[in-house]
């Protein structure tokens, strides 16, 4: 079951607040319940993001009136806007919907349904696509897991967090599928337990074995000399290598770098913003204090208590032992390699 489809002329997702209790599916019918959906997280993970929007402009090209292209574009306008607007981190989501706007302003000769046709094409070619990348991204990232390894993870960048398969929980598949034998610690990631919540759900279903870890226990086991490797997704890497990921990554990186333990992000080259060069222009996500306060509805303190709760962190780039992504692991001069991986994928 993929993380996000078009099914029956609607935009189908997992309802990933229910996960691990329960597996459900939502169809949305307006490109506003479709932005919705990814403000409120039903859909979360920057790939999954990127293939639900570009889903929301399909969708939203079939609601829009307009006989002519032009006509069509320019209607079109204000769904890409609402769309984009819907979370300000994962660059996936302005990647897939001016990867999509270009679609239809690049067919400006062609009729209004024929570029309906065409969105719907490409948000499958941008899903599609999203699967295979993991695969690849596997592929190579699994050289990095070795027989015995304890491997730390943090958030959740598996088949929910993508279309399906995952980036760094789809190089511990890859590995896992290729028989090697290890064990994966999974940082909770409070607030919204992504890692207790879902990453230990994949793990589950895959029968790989895992533990889950409060978050503060990451730099006890490092010390201890269990964990060998750090892995974690992206959601926007600049031109540089500085990135921005799930709150908590930041002092993972720190506390890996200390211990002498190799931290990579996994992340596919439309993560990649070349137009950012310096992780301090990422616009970073601060989400409702209540998610700290009561997550899930479960209050943990009176909820006029005050609380700060920042969505994602920037780990700069002299972190980072790689990135591995579809075109290969790419190591520094960051500069360089990242532009030549971007331009490979052009
Ligand atoms: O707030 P979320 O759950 O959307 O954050 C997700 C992450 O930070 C992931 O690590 C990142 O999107 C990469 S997912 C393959």
């Amino acid at each position: 079951m993929r993380t996000v489809d078009w099914y029956n002329g609607k935009v189908r997702m997992i309802d990933q607040k229910l996960i691990p209790w329960s597996l459900e599916q939502v169809e949305f019918d307006s490109y506003q319940a479709v932005a919705n959906a990814i403000t409120d997280m039903t859909v979360r993970g920057a790939p999954a993001i990127g293939a639900a929007a570009a889903f929301g402009i399909a969708l939203a090209a079939q609601q829009t009136p307009g006989t002519t292209a032009s006509e069509l574009i320019e209607n079109l306008r204000p769904a890409a806007a609402y769309i984009r607007a819907a979370r300000p981190t994962a660059v996936n989501l302005m990647w897939a919907v001016d990867r999509m706007m270009a679609i239809a302003q690049n067919e400006q000769a062609s009729s209004a349904d024929d570029i309906r046709a065409l969105l719907l094409a490409e948000a499958q070619r941008i899903a599609d696509d999203d699967v295979a990348i993991n695969k690849r991204m596997g592929a190579y990232g699994a050289e990095l897991i070795s027989d015995g390894d304890t491997v730390l993870h943090h958030c959740n960048t598996g088949a929910l967090a993508t279309v399906d398969y995952g980036t760094a929980l789809g190089v511990i598949r890859a590995a896992f599928e290729q028989g090697k034998k290890f064990h994966v610690l999974l940082d909770e990631t409070r607030p919204r337990l992504q890692g207790a919540r879902l990453s230990a759900w994949e793990m589950e279903q895959l029968g790989i074995p895992y533990d889950i870890l409060p978050d503060t226990a990451a730099g006890y086991y490092m010390q201890k000399g269990e964990i060998k490797l750090c892995l974690v997704g992206a959601d926007r890497v600049c031109s540089n290598g500085d990135f921005a990921n799930k709150i908590g990554t930041y002092q993972v990186a720190i506390m890996a770098k200390e211990h002498g333990i190799p931290f990579y992000t996994v992340a596919p080259t439309s993560t990649v913003d070349l137009d950012l060069h310096s992780g301090a222009d990422i616009p970073i996500e601060e989400r409702d204090k209540a998610e700290v306060l009561a997550p899930y509805g479960h209050a943990l303190v009176p909820p006029h208590f005050h609380a700060r709760n920042p969505a994602f962190d920037v780990t700069p780039n002299r972190y980072l032992s790689g990135i591995v992504t579809e075109c290969g692991i790419i190591r520094t001069p960051f500069v360089e390699n990242l532009k030549a991986a971007v331009g490979e994928r052009r």
